[in-house]
């Protein structure tokens, strides 16, 4: 974190220009399995059963009871699951590729689907079809120049394992989870560097999207939601000890969900909220991964709370003897709590007054990366990637078959202006990955019309459309940024 050599330190800046970003600076793009690729080769999860309700887009929920479930799962016809369809990736990954290939970036960021490799997630043999798709997409994204950033599991559970077990409550599940990552280690870890254990475990909820969880065979909500964290952490630092074994040149990352709040007011009961609130919903995890333990506050909550985690001391020894290399960021926004009307829980919080929005109330903050980049710089001194960083628009496909995306180079230029910024302060970035290469299912709402892609996917929420890919503005611009390693952002 700080200057070994201070004198060079304090001699260089002075002598020497800031020169941008530096050489080799991975620029990428980030996806996901169950917003991209489609069911065909793989089982269903848990992803699979949030639905498009177009009444109700705050509807997708992931938290179902065991009936709604099963309704789901016997009456699909009822419903609308755009994940089912994802935007046909596991088509077309190849012309993405190419076109991901011209546009020249240095890094393509996925995640693995565990039903294409374990339909069931524990079945007795691989799928050896599914494993094969992941060499193609792999060797694929190396050809075109680019390093694959792999996350092991980006919240799409097979959902058996969610019925039969209950989700990361389980050790069966945490089993299950261990064979799919060393297998996938084994596999690919000679031509992959960049590993995820967990997409943003920070964000854990009780609910079947995030954990596999059934929230109605929960009796202590909280209680069940520190341990499937504990659970997760984990596995993540046991599967970073299974990596390292196995190939020395791999790295692996703890990965946040960037929603560090600002106090509304300076009132002190809004900053002091804002601060115990960033402990325990941001800066706990990553304190586990970075630092190798569970920090003092974090003990104390618990007990506060009457939370009795079950951990054994051999979990306590992983966790310290198996720190992550790197800290992956997913910043897209920023907000503010006011005491009395916020409480501690993540997501629980207020736009900024001061910021514009999206349509979707995302407000937007490019000075809220760099603030945050110094704060996890200044607490971890760990290389910092960021793994995920856009914006979501309404869009169709105009005169010339492209989107004018004006706003969408608008927000990535400022964004990646203060990440300029944080790397001339000091603050050691290697990494951007933009969400997202290409419209996909969202995440959250299961919508197709909240549009983050550089590329245009003609597709709706139904499936309806050709599912032809079209590049927008912001894909020729951001050609222009990856081409020039930043230097044109202060020119277009
Ligand atoms: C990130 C998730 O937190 O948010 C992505 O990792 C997701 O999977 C992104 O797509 C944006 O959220 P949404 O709900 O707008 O798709």
């Amino acid at each position: 974190m700080y200057q070994t050599n201070q004198m060079d330190c304090l001699k260089n800046l002075a002598a020497k220009p800031f020169e941008g970003f530096p050489d080799g600076f991975l620029w990428g793009a980030a996806l996901s399995a169950k917003q991209y690729e489609g069911e065909e080769g793989r089982g269903t999860t848990v992803a699979d059963l949030q639905e498009y309700d177009s009444e109700n887009t705050k509807g997708a929920r992931g938290d179902l009871s065991l009936d709604e479930i099963e309704e789901r799962l016997d009456h699909p016809e009822r419903f609308c699951f755009p994940k089912k369809l994802g935007i046909e990736g596991f088509k077309r990954f190849e012309e993405d590729l190419s076109l991901l290939g011209t546009l020249g970036l240095k890094a393509f960021r996925f995640s693995l689907s565990w039903s294409r490799i374990f339909p069931n997630g524990d079945d007795r043999v691989p799928n050896e079809a599914g494993l094969a798709y992941y060499d193609r997409v792999i060797d694929c994204a190396l050809s075109h120049g680019m390093q694959p950033i792999v996350t092991i599991y980006h919240d799409d559970m097979p959902v058996s394992l969610a019925l039969r077990y209950n989700g990361f409550l389980a050790s069966e599940v945490g089993d299950a989870y261990m064979r799919f990552a060393e297998l996938v280690l084994d596999r690919y870890g000679s031509r992959v560097h960049w590993w995820i254990p967990f997409n943003q475990p920070n964000l854990t909820r009780i609910s079947l999207s995030s954990l596999g969880v059934v929230k109605d065979r929960v009796q202590n909500l909280e209680e069940a939601k520190v341990q499937a964290l504990h659970n997760k952490l984990v596995l993540g630092a046991r599967v970073a000890a299974y990596g390292r074994g196995k190939h020395p040149d791999i790295h692996f990352g703890a990965m946040l969900a960037d929603f560090l709040v600002d106090p509304l007011s300076c009132k002190p009961d809004d900053v002091l909220l804002a601060t115990q609130k960033n402990e325990v919903t941001m800066y706990a995890s990553a304190d586990i991964q970075l630092r190798g333990g569970y920090p003092r506050y974090y003990c104390r909550l618990l007990a506060d709370r009457g939370i009795e985690l079950r951990v054994a001391q051999q979990d306590l020894d992983i966790l310290s003897e198996n720190k992550m290399d790197f800290l992956a960021v997913s910043y897209y926004n920023s907000n503010v709590v006011e005491a009395g009307t916020n409480s501690i829980a993540i997501g629980d919080a207020l736009p900024n007054p001061y910021l514009e929005a999206t349509p979707w109330g995302w407000t937007i903050n490019e000075k809220g990366l760099l603030d945050h980049c110094l704060k996890y710089w200044d607490r971890y001194g760990v290389p910092i990637m960021i793994a995920e960083n856009g914006i979501g628009e309404v869009e169709t496909l105009g005169i010339g078959r492209t989107v004018h995306d004006g706003y969408r180079i608008d927000y990535m230029k400022r964004h990646l202006l203060k990440l300029e910024e944080a790397l001339r302060q000091g603050v050691d970035i290697f990494a951007y990955c933009c969400w997202s290469p290409l419209d996909m299912v969202s995440s959250g709402t299961s919508e197709m019309k909240k549009r983050y892609g550089l590329i245009f996917v003609d597709q709706d929420e139904y499936g309806n459309g050709t599912h032809d890919r079209y590049p927008k503005d912001s894909y020729a611009w951001y050609k222009k940024v990856v081409g020039s390693n930043g230097k044109v952002l202060h020119l277009v």
